[in-house]
């Protein structure tokens, strides 16, 4: 089977793109050897995704594709977006985003969010984009314990549930990630 690397050292990320993407073997960055963190210092989802992919391409020399999510929540302006990971600052938690969101969105009636993945993908010499996003809104407090970073507190429109109280298959169907790698498992297929 033709591997594939998934420029990530995220177990969670990385098994939610295996379960989607079939016919080829998708490995993540320590499986190359790759124990570096990747500087993510681009402005957008678009550059973050892009320096992840070309990292792989240039030190590696390997085929690559790489993903970057932001959580884009309309009362905060779109913010913390492309800042998500470090929303509640360098080196913070999960938890640490999720308490500093609740904080923050405390007392505000609009809710309204959305998370936005953006893949890069490097394949024979050209680049490719693929992108991915999910309404819903913010929740007032904790629900569920299952995925990761802000699942507890986003749940997505037309949903009972959060993210963190779903089925990984029921979040993989609807999620940003789920939306943006069917995309590229598209183009993948019609490259075969
Ligand atoms: P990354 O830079 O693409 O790894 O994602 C930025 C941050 O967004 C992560 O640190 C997580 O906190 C959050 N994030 C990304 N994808 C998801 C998801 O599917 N659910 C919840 N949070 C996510």
């Amino acid at each position: 089977m033709k591997k594939l690397v998934f420029a990530s050292h995220n177990l969670h990320k990385l098994e939610e793109v295996r379960s989607i993407i079939k016919g080829f073997e998708v490995v993540g960055l320590s499986e190359i050897g790759c124990t570096e963190e990747i500087v993510e210092n681009g402005l957008t989802l678009q550059d973050n995704a892009k320096i992840k992919a070309d990292f792989v391409l240039n030190r590696f020399a390997l085929d690559c594709f790489a993903d970057d999510t932001g959580l884009e929540v309309e009362a905060l302006n779109g913010a913390p977006g492309v800042y998500t990971a470090r929303f509640a600052g360098e080196g913070c938690s999960y938890r640490d985003n999720v308490d500093k969101m609740l904080r923050v969105m405390t007392g505000i009636q609009n809710r309204k969010a959305r998370f936005r993945t953006v893949i890069c993908l490097n394949m024979n010499g050209r680049q490719y984009f693929f992108e991915g996003c999910v309404n819903g809104e913010i929740t007032t407090e904790i629900y569920g314990d299952a995925g990761f970073g802000y699942d507890p507190i986003f749940r997505p429109n037309g949903y009972d549930e959060t993210f963190a109280e779903m089925a990984s298959d029921v979040k993989n169907k609807i999620s940003h990630r789920g939306m943006a790698t069917r995309k590229l498992v598209d183009f993948l297929n019609g490259m075969k």
